[in-house]
């Protein structure tokens, strides 16, 4: 009969052989075979409380982990590629209370490998990681470079002082330091490598200042589009500034200065009208394939803050993209009737919103509709962007 220790062991190695399976950390290759390493040394099920709500990447429905009233569905939630809710609310609600935002959580080991694949670290390596939610991710580094070169930071100090308790359990001491992660850590810069845990939009340019040149920064970069967010992977130059490529896609809860507001003014009866014949499920379809780059590119303040059938009156349903400047400038509404050629536009503020979308999605046509790989991301002192790489234009001729 096998003890608990043994059967933990199982639970791990079945989690790993899924990530080798799944192409995240393959057998071959030996920055892997070192993650998996530190799957093994740090196990999941320490930085996991004993009541969370798990979030499976498959198709199976969320729902309440209770550790003490049902053990076999904790433990296997924990060694699942599940992401586990440890907060709601900013602690204000029940880990459970669904109506409230999920604010802190162990990420899924699946994305979590992809980014710690993204990061390259080594050994001589000293990494700054903002969002230490429960340590897993903090534990894992420290177990592959040394706790002594690894600074994390956690802006609620309830959730840093559990990931305190989650590390030394686990025999593991990284720095955790308490406070806005979009200062970074400038007291033990400079980083070779920042690893990002939370959402972003806007990358702090503090990350940029405390790395050195060749430093590498990884994050979910959160698109003003709000619907999709895609791995970054920066790296800072001599000259002050980053630039990085997008690397797959990424959902992540945003670093708390940067949220969308949950609720927007309610849209003032009277706006622009106008008709268009294209249909906005194209673009919000396309939004995946490059679309969102080329949008955040070209109309970087739009965001998309809901898509799909509303029921404007009693059983007339209308496929709907709702818009809104994220400065509050502007707002829109594209309405797809059914059995009507047209889609019906309003817009208004001193943003418009629809017509910006349309031009950017028309200029994404127009190069050829460029997929996640073609873009940039570049970071300087006082600004940020988003571009579309031509390519070389010239060969060396022979
Ligand atoms: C997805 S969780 C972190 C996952 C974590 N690395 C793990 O695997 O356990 C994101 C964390 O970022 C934290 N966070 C949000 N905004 C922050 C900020 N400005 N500075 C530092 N942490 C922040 C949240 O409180 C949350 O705990």
């Amino acid at each position: 009969m096998k003890t608990a220790a043994g059967r933990a062991l199982d639970r791990i190695e079945r989690l790993a052989h899924y990530l080798a399976n799944a192409g995240v950390l393959p057998y071959d290759d030996p920055d892997s075979a070192c993650w998996r390493e530190a799957l093994r040394n740090v196990p999941r099920h320490l930085f996991v409380p004993g009541r969370a709500w798990a979030q499976p990447m498959d198709d199976t429905a969320e729902h309440l982990i209770d550790l003490d009233a049902d053990p076999g569905a904790w433990w296997e939630a924990v060694y699942s590629n599940s992401a586990i809710i440890t907060q709601r609310g900013d602690g204000s609600t029940d880990v459970a209370d669904v109506r409230a935002p999920a604010t802190s959580s162990l990420s899924c080991p699946h994305i979590a490998a992809e980014f710690l694949r993204l990061l390259e670290v080594a050994d001589h390596h000293r990494v700054l990681e903002i969002g230490t939610g429960t340590g897993w991710t903090a534990a894992m580094i420290g177990f592959r470079i040394g706790d002594d070169q690894v600074v994390t930071v956690e802006v609620d100090p309830g959730v840093a002082a559990a990931a305190a308790t989650n590390l030394t359990a686990a025999g593991r001491s990284p720095l955790t330091l308490v406070g806005d992660g979009a200062l970074g850590a400038a007291d033990h810069a400079p980083y070779d490598r920042v690893h990002v845990t939370c959402g972003v939009r806007d990358i702090p340019y503090t990350w940029v200042e405390q790395s050195r040149p060749g430093g590498v920064i990884v994050a979910p970069y959160m698109t003003p589009h709000g619907q999709w967010g895609e791995q970054l992977r920066l790296d800072v130059l001599d000259d002050g500034t980053a630039v990085g490529v997008f690397r797959g896609g990424a959902a992540f809860m945003m670093m708390r200065s940067q949220r969308r507001p949950t609720k927007w003014p309610a849209y003032p009866d009277e706006g622009a009208a106008s008709t268009t014949l294209l249909d906005p499920r194209e673009p919000y379809q396309a939004l995946q394939h490059g679309f969102g780059l080329a949008l955040a590119a070209h109309a970087p303040r739009v965001t998309i803050t809901s898509a799909g059938w509303e029921e404007h009156d009693p059983g007339e349903w209308m496929w709907t993209m709702r818009l809104r400047d994220l400065n509050d400038n502007g707002w829109a509404l594209a309405t797809a009737c059914p059995g009507q050629a047209r889609t019906d536009i309003v817009q208004g503020g001193t943003h418009r919103l629809w017509d910006d979308l349309q031009d950017a999605y028309m200029r994404w046509l127009r190069d050829g509709r460029p997929d996640r790989d073609r873009y940039r991301l570049t970071v300087t002192a006082d600004s940020q962007s988003v571009w579309l790489d031509q390519g070389i234009s010239s060969r060396p001729t022979t």
